[in-house]
């Protein structure tokens, strides 16, 4: 059984008081993590303070991003090897504001995949899909060959490990969701590509998140999807009350 997932994906924002002064108003408030599990993601400068203050929590802190190198001259990145050492278990890796902004590639997001994997985080995957490749005849390929390049060369073990999310951009911070069949849609294809890449029962396992303007309002329907195993959210996770309705969606149902 695959437990959902709600993860906030907080980007550049907020600042090390508020990362702190939020942890204080979730407390006590999240769902026991056998039924749902619940994280955040944040900058690293918030990562030691929030690993400190999560107390006994059952809230994930994750990075948003890592380097592909675990060491060595490379100045202002992030070393994956230091996030694990300092008790991060996940990390978010080929966000499509990396991808735009950064100039991320399926070459490079493959290799952080593995450098994440080899010092025992968890990456969460993101996959996106612009407006253009939507309408377009190759959208479906497109899904399809960001997995298989973020996921060449990893072990069925290790993919056993991986979160993948569907982040169609033209939903992120848009307010535009994607309907609940869309959604899907991206979901499902994302699982049958791991099906096609590794086994049916792999596929089973591996929980695939949907992320673009969730919200306390949309995120029933989008949820209870078959492929749709939890939420990347972004500025619905900003503040505690609509992460706490999200992470509790199981029992507003
Ligand atoms: P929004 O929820 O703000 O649309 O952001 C989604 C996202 O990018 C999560 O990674």
């Amino acid at each position: 059984m695959r437990i959902p997932f709600i993860a906030g994906n907080w980007k550049m924002n907020l600042s090390v008081k508020e990362s702190v002064d939020f942890l204080k108003a979730i407390k006590g408030k999240l769902p026991d993590p056998k039924v749902t599990q619940t994280g955040i993601a944040a900058s690293p400068l918030f990562l030691e303070s929030m690993l400190e203050n999560r107390g006994d929590m059952p809230l994930i802190i994750a990075a948003e991003n890592c380097f592909y190198e675990d060491e060595g001259a490379y100045t202002g990145e992030v070393s994956p090897k230091a996030l694990a050492e300092m008790g991060v278990t996940h990390v978010i890796l080929g966000h499509s504001e990396r991808r735009k902004y950064f100039n991320e590639t399926d070459d490079i997001v493959n290799r952080k995949v593995q450098a994440a994997l080899r010092n025992n985080l968890i990456p969460i995957v993101c996959c996106n899909e612009t407006m253009s490749r939507r309408e377009s005849t190759d959208r479906i390929s497109w899904v399809v060959s960001q997995v298989t390049n973020a996921l060449k060369g990893i072990t069925t073990d290790q993919a056993a490990k991986i979160i993948i999310a569907y982040e169609p951009s033209w939903a992120i911070g848009s307010g535009q969701t994607a309907s609940p069949q869309e959604a899907e849609e991206g979901c499902y294809l994302i699982r049958q590509t791991v099906a096609d890449l590794y086994s049916d029962e792999l596929a089973d396992g591996v929980r695939v998140l949907y992320g673009g303007s969730v919200n306390d309002d949309n995120a029933q329907q989008i949820l209870q999807q078959k492929d749709i195993d939890g939420a990347l959210v972004g500025g619905a996770s900003l503040k505690p009350d609509s992460f706490l309705g999200l992470a509790n969606f199981l029992q507003n149902k």
